[in-house]
């Protein structure tokens, strides 16, 4: 195989795998209670969250550096994690700072397991996963409005056993919106035949239909800063769907592993004082139940779709969307193997 075969299939497995340099959403906020360790899959590692007394939150290899038994099923100690297995404490750092069983243990002070950043924000918690590219953690980039106090908003996160980049495509996909959802609240608005177009913005792109503005779900914006990605779209509601602006859903894609991703959804609206009040309510009573179902038709079709559809598939026009998302996460993912490459060889796969 020549060497540019090769890079070709080096980008290809490291763009299924997920890009590291990136924070990327890992659970709720609120599954990470005080004392108790959380395990989760990141980019196909396995990381332990846990937080402190002081409600700090650390993150390490789910990997007890004595004999490899998980951290997450351990509990918080002293700030620390301690392995339920013999007892070995790790700290927020990844350093064994005790060995309980074993007097004067040389492996105390050892740092034994990778720690990775972690913050919270928006009722998520956000991992960093270094890349040579980037192996300190760049700032937090968000769309603003998760910080708008004129916004209000209910997050909504689902594991799909589905490669990423299907979910990422999907996202890049307006107009699968008037056939998937066709049956849906809202969404079967509009018309269902049209062209697509690519515009470039700010920080990315958006992707929108040609003849349809305002109607239905006609438009995705994604956004790429150093180390953080996410993508927008607005659904304009009826008088039905209660008092504020348009329904903007912002999407944040989790790479678990190559077969499993975790989505987080924040659903927002621009709506404040009583109005707000009641259309929270309105959204926890009736919408939130169609929300779902319409995210269960997204799982339900990406997950039946094979891993390797891409290379049967035949796109056509609507699928600007998809080629250029595809097309920057090749891109990154040559400069992230560059980088390794540079620094003296290319991590494992
Ligand atoms: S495997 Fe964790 S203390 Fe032994
Ligand atoms: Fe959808």
């Amino acid at each position: 195989m020549s060497a540019a075969n090769d890079m070709k299939a080096l980008i290809e497995r490291r763009v299924n795998r997920g890009l590291r340099g990136h924070w990327y959403p890992v659970c709720r906020s609120a599954e990470l209670g005080e004392g108790l360790p959380h395990g989760v899959r990141l980019l196909g590692e396995r990381l332990v969250l846990w937080r402190d007394a002081a409600g700090r939150l650390s993150c390490v290899e789910d990997f007890c550096p004595h004999r490899g038994a998980p951290l997450s099923q351990g509990e918080v100690f002293e700030g620390n994690i301690a392995c339920r297995y013999h007892g070995v404490v790790v700290d927020r750092d990844g350093v064994i700072v005790r060995v309980p069983a074993m007097p004067e243990c040389a492996l105390e002070g050892r740092r034994a397991v990778a720690a990775y950043p972690v913050t919270e924000t928006a009722g998520a918690v956000f991992v960093y996963m270094p890349s040579a590219e980037r192996p300190e953690p760049p700032a937090l980039t968000l769309p603003a409005v998760m910080s708008d106090p004129e916004w209000t908003g209910f997050l909504c996160s689902a594991v799909w056993n589905t490669n990423y980049r299907y979910a990422l495509d999907n996202l890049a996909d307006p107009m699968h919106g008037c056939y998937l959802h066709a049956q849906s609240f809202t969404l079967a608005y509009g018309s269902k035949q049209d062209l697509m177009r690519i515009e470039r913005t700010e920080h990315g792109f958006r992707v929108e239909r040609v003849s349809q503005k305002d109607a239905n779900f006609d438009w995705t914006e994604f956004e790429f800063h150093p180390g953080s990605m996410f993508c927008f779209l607005e659904i304009p509601y009826p008088p039905a769907a209660g008092p504020g602006g348009p329904f903007r859903i912002i999407g944040f894609v989790t790479p678990i592993d190559e077969r499993s991703t975790r989505v987080f959804f924040w659903r927002m609206r621009r709506v404040q004082g009583l109005a707000r009040e009641s259309w929270r309510f309105l959204y926890r009573a009736r919408l939130e139940k169609n929300h779902w179902e319409v995210l269960e038709q997204d799982r339900v079709m990406l997950e039946g779709m094979p891993d390797d559809a891409r290379r049967r598939e035949m796109l056509y026009q609507h699928d600007i969307g998809v080629s250029r998302i595809r097309q920057i996460l090749t891109r990154a993912a040559r400069a992230e193997i560059e980088a390794e490459q540079a620094a003296g060889g290319v991590a494992a796969e």
